[in-house]
Order: C-alpha cells, then structure tokens, then sequence
C-alpha cells in the first residue's frame, strides 16, 4: 500500500474512533436526558446507532412530505434560458401546469431552433421573449412586455426562475482572467440584474425566485473554477436575498443540480475540444512547460468522458424547481444529484477541510 493510501487509510480509522467516541459517550447522554424528561427507560449504544440509522434512512428515503401548493391560475412565471435544457424543458412544464410562462430565449431574434419549438404553441399562456441576461437593455426590454402582457399586472408576476447559464474548464494557470469575467458575467451577474429587474414585480405578487446554481455551488473541484466561482456568487446572492426578502413574503430557493451534462447542452465534446485547443494555444509558454502537454491532454480526457456521464432524465430537477414555484412551503435548497454526489457535498460541507481534501483529491 502507498504511504498516502496507509495515511488516508490510518485517517478514517481515526474518524470511526471519534464517531464511536461520540456515540458512546455523548449522545446516549442527550438522548438519556430527552428521555428523562419523557419519562422513558435509559436508552444504550446500540440504540443511539440505530436512532441515527433510521434517522438518516428516513431523511434519505421518505419522499418529500406534502406542504400544499399554490393555486396555478393566473400566475405568471419568467424563465431565462429557454433555448435548450432545463429551461426549454421547464417553459414546457409549466405551461402545462397551467401558468403563463414568460420564456427568455438568447436566440429568439435569431432564429433559435428552441425559441421557435416554443412559438410552435400558439399558445397565449406561452409567450417568447428576446432575452440575453448580460444586456440590460434586452432585460429591460423583457420586463416592460412582462409588464404590459400580465393577465393583471396588479398581482405582479409569480416567479422568476434564473437559469440561462454557461460552463467551462480549465486549470486556474490556463484560464484568462477574461474566462472568469465571461461565465461570471452569464452565471452570475446575469442572475443579479435579472432578478433586480423583476424583483418589483415579484413582491407585488408576495411570489417566488428560483436561482439555478450547482453542486459546484457548494463545493469546489479542480479544473472547475471559472464556474464555480459564479456559483458559488449566486449562492450567496440568493442567501442575502433570501434574508431581505423575508418580510416582503417573497420566498427565495437555490436548486443545486448534480451531473446531468449528458442531458443538456451545457458542455459538450464540441466544446470541450474547442476549449482545449484555446487553452493550449494561448497559455505562458512557462505554464507549458512546467505543466507538460501530457498532463493537460489527460485532464482534456477526463471532461471529454465527463461530457458523456451523468443522469440522462431531467425530471428530478424539473420536479424540484416546479416544487420551489408551487409549493406553499419550499426549501431553500433542493440537491437534485446521484447519491454519490449528494454524499460529497455533504462531506465537502460538513466535515473539516482537511478530512474532505484527503477523500477526494
Ligand atoms: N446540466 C448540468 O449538469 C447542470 C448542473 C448544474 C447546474 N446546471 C445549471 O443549470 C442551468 C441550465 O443549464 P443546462 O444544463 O440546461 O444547459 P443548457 O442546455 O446549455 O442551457 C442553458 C441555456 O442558457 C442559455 N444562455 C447562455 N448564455 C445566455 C445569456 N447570456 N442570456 C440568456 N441565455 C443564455 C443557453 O443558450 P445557448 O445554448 O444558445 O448558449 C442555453 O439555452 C445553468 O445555470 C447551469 O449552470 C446545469
């Protein structure tokens, strides 16, 4: 075995010794005290284990407990990135559910094949707006026929789901400083002036936004900064907003979509190789030679596999960002995502830096 292997190996032996620690001594003692007060028997080990067993289990398994929904007559929702993926997907649910839907399309002026898909309704609760979120004149644009075609533009509008969205890679030495201005300026500062744009109107209608960041929203990965410094920027965009909102009685959620590349047009083959060839072309020849064109080719390879994994079906994310729009009660997180990310996240996020940094990398 290699001596990092015994390290992490010698490590997680070390983490069950706490665990077993802290269940053997502390949390018998909670849960002795809760039932004292109840007036019931002394509890043991064995049955704080299978506690927290059957708590985890239940928070895993149970499907989601039943918080009402809102009436959807009437209501009136903007998506932005209605072009493809998610945002193509939800325009279409939500229609269905009933709502009018308000859906921003990059390519509506030019064309787009998604823009026009959605026109092919012919529906009047289905209405197609021009929308690059990075052009505050376009937002501007959309808010006043938002405003001008609310079937009573006294309840506002219900919802605002931020979605348009881009991705990319690279490692920090390779990426221009213009990279992270170009995602940031999409990922982030297009969910801020949108939502400032539509936030009146949301407030009027006591209603909801929806902001689309990532498990990159939450953790970090390498090769993955551009993107998720942008979102990890809507996260806390939404937080603050969330907070302030709180008395308006508008309620803010963040949907944390796991691996569903293969599902969406986000980052494909295509442009993973395009990105390639601008990386290596335009990097420090230093950058080069210390990296070595053997490692960048390597890790060009592995988010070419990338591009091809993850989960096919978009429904857990449709269901959630739905959830978020019509639940009377919705969370402020929703982790669409595999178990085995899910479970990442959660390491990544609750367990010490240094614990989470040897598992993973
Ligand atoms: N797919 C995943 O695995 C995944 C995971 C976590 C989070 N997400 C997030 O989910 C959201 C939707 O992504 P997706 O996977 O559905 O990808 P997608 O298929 O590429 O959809 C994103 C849409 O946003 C549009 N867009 C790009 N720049 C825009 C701009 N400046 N203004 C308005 N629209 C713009 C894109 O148009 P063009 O195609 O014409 O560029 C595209 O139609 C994104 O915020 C993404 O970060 C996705």
């Amino acid at each position: 075995m290699a001596p990092l292997s015994t390290f992490r190996a010698a490590l997680m032996v070390s983490f069950s010794v706490f665990l077993t620690a802290l269940l053997g001594f502390g949390l018998p003692a909670l849960l002795n005290a809760a039932t004292r007060l109840l007036g019931l028997p002394e509890t043991s080990v064995t049955e704080c284990i299978v506690v927290l067993y059957a708590a985890f289990v239940l928070y895993v398994a149970t499907p989601r407990i039943p918080r009402g929904v809102v009436e959807v007559k009437g209501k009136a929702v903007l998506i932005t990135g209605c072009d493809s993926g998610f945002g193509h997907a939800l325009a279409k649910h939500l229609h269905k559910l009933g709502f009018t839907v308000f859906a921003g399309c990059l390519l509506k002026d030019k064309n787009g094949e998604g823009a026009k898909e959605l026109e092919e309704f012919h529906s009047d609760r289905m209405k197609v707006v021009q929308l690059d979120v990075c052009s505050e004149e376009q937002v501007n644009t959309a808010v006043e026929y938002i405003k001008g075609n609310l079937q009573d533009s006294e309840r506002g509008l219900w919802a605002v789901v931020n979605n348009a969205g881009v991705s990319t890679f690279g490692e920090v030495e390779f990426t221009s400083l213009d990279t992270y201005k170009q995602v940031s300026e999409v990922n982030l500062w297009g969910t801020i002036r949108v939502t400032k744009a539509v936030l009146p109107l949301i407030r009027r209608a006591k209603g909801r936004v929806v902001n689309l960041a990532s498990m990159y929203g939450r953790m970090g990965n390498v090769l993955r900064s551009p993107y998720c410094v942008s979102k990890y920027g809507v996260e806390a965009f939404s937080d603050c907003l969330r907070y302030e909102m709180k008395t308006w009685g508008v309620k803010v959620s963040i949907v944390e979509p796991g691996n569903f590349i293969a599902a969406t047009g986000i980052l494909t083959r295509d442009v993973v190789a395009a990105t390639a060839t601008k990386l290596w072309s335009e990097a420090p020849s230093g950058v080069k030679e210390d990296y070595g064109k053997a490692h960048f080719d390597r890790h060009v390879a592995s988010m070419r596999s990338y591009c091809s994994s993850g989960q096919k079906d978009v429904s857990p994310v449709l269901g959630d960002i739905t959830d978020a729009v019509v639940s009377k009660r919705p969370y402020t997180r929703y982790n669409p995502m595999e178990p085995h990310w899910w479970i990442r996240v959660q390491v990544m996020t609750h367990l010490l830096g240094a614990i989470s940094d040897l598992l993973y990398f």
